[in-house]
């Protein structure tokens, strides 16, 4: 310990691609990385080591890394003693291959060995260049060991990795394993000890919620451990993602009645609006069935907003799937959607299907559905205006430093101006009238 803080500070570069789960390991990174005297610079000439945490859920994020990786070659050569790695999912996918790719590279690890990093550190500076992509069946004790190193007033919180759902187009089973839940006393620890440093809204995130505590670990349902979240002292505000439409229940439904904290948003992945193309994902759900579960919930708490993922262009897509797509859009009016072309994934069963579409259909597809789903969003935050509604101050608004920027509990972004004398600190619960709204966001004032 002595040692290190009379070394030099080291600087980290840290660039992360991909989900809020890579997110949350790039936190977990720097986290080590304090612990060893590194602080993190946005300058990648001036670092002594540059990591990139990677996503290659789809061919144009596998692309981007390479094209990053690309522009550090020269950096290398001037600077020898730099350390590069590569993390995350396309270093699980591509593992030896990376070095072979670059041969500037030092370092490439997956997502089971983030806590490694230290280690893999220490081999790299002794001249070894390192592959770390074992996937573990169960978690490490200190895998989790190392707080993420986020400050602030909002947390990231992993509860469980890996899927075991194995959706035919996805490649992220085979990039993050099978599903393994934490133990609800670790994430609870993790939790209270984040609420202590000043952490006042928590997320917790798995690639699919609901089924926590259901395989590999996990003691508690995912309604329970929700319960508890929202019993931690200090906490206002609880959020999750992702929840699988397969496996949300009534008792997580009714749960949002119950708990004053839990956040009136779900992001629920439709994916699809067709039956048949919903069978060949694998969804294990029909367009029906989504749909009755949607208005169950709209119907319990119309506040609530719904937000989804959609695939356009699916193999053997034909236009009249791609019309009930449409069709569910304006039934169920999603308040909005993540919309993605789909891209065919080495190793996945539909990237043999047979009926793969020309890019100008996909993208064709993609531009309808965008512009469908803008005019849906603008009138559903619309329909916000006039209303009062609770804002979780962040800090000042981006296009004007006099007002400050929140976000609903709908997780909608509000700007608003403070009446004379009033103040707002991050972090701050309070409430605003809604006067306007557009594409992005809404505004409103606050006090009189
Ligand atoms: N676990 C989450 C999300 C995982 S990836 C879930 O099940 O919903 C995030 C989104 O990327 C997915 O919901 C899907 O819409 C999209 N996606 C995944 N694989 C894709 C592919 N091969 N092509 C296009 N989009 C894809
Ligand atoms: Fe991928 Fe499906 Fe798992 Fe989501 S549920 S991560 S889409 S396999
Ligand atoms: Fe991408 Fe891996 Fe997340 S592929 S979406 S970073 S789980």
């Amino acid at each position: 310990m002595e040692e290190h803080s009379q070394e030099r500070e080291k600087l980290v570069f840290l660039e992360t691609f991909g989900c809020q789960m890579n997110d949350n390991d790039s936190e977990r990174m720097l986290g080590i990385l304090k612990g060893i005297n590194f602080a993190r610079t946005d300058d990648p000439c001036s670092a002594d080591l540059i990591l990139i945490n990677t996503c290659t859920v789809r061919d144009k994020a596998e692309q981007k890394v390479y094209s990053t990786l690309g522009r550090y070659k020269e950096l290398k050569k001037e600077r020898p003693g730099l350390i590069i790695g590569v993390g995350g999912c396309v270093a699980q996918q591509q593992g030896e291959k990376l070095l072979k790719r670059a041969p500037h590279l030092d370092i490439v690890f997956g997502p089971h060995n983030v806590h490694k990093l230290r280690e893999l550190l220490i081999e790299a500076d002794s001249g070894r260049r390192v592959v770390a992509t074992r996937l573990t069946e169960t978690i490490d004790c200190d895998e989790y060991g190392v707080s993420p190193s986020a400050s602030g007033e909002k947390a990231f919180v992993s509860i469980m990795r890996g899927c075991n759902n194995f959706c035919s187009y996805c490649i992220v089973p085979y990039t993050r394993g099978r599903e393994v839940s934490r133990q609800s006393a670790d994430i609870i620890s993790e939790i209270e000890a984040a609420a202590a440093a000043g952490v006042k809204e928590v997320t917790l995130l798995g690639q699919n919620v609901n089924s926590y505590g259901t395989s590999g670990g996990g003691d508690v349902s995912f309604p329970e451990l929700l319960k508890l979240v929202c019993r931690v002292e200090g906490v206002k505000r609880v959020r999750f993602v992702t929840s699988h439409p397969k496996d949300i229940g009534d008792e997580l439904i009714e749960l949002f009645g119950h708990e004053k904290k839990l956040c009136r948003h779900l992001h629920l992945p439709v994916q699809s609006g067709s039956d048949a193309i919903l069978a060949r994902m694998g969804r294990g759900y029909t367009s029906g069935e989504y749909f009755s579960k949607i208005e169950k919930i709209k119907k319990l708490y119309p506040e609530m907003s719904i937000t989804t993922d959609i695939i356009v262009g699916f193999p053997g897509e034909t236009e009249a799937d791609f019309a009930s797509t449409m069709d569910l859009l304006r039934k169920v009016r999603f308040d909005n959607i993540f919309s993605f072309m789909y891209s065919p994934r080495p190793n996945t069963k539909a990237a043999s299907f047979e009926g793969q579409l020309p890019l100008d259909v996909r993208t064709g597809r993609l531009q309808v559905l965008q512009e469908e789903q803008k005019q849906i969003t603008i009138e559903r935050n619309r329909e916000t205006i006039g209303k009062k509604m609770e804002v979780f101050v962040e800090g000042p608004s981006r296009g004007n430093p006099d007002e400050m920027m929140g976000r609903t509990s709908c997780n909608r972004i509000v700007n608003f101006a403070l009446a004379a004398g009033m103040s707002a600190a991050p972090g701050d619960i309070m409430e605003v009238f809604v006067t306007d709204a557009y594409a992005n966001s809404l505004r409103a004032s606050a006090g009189r």
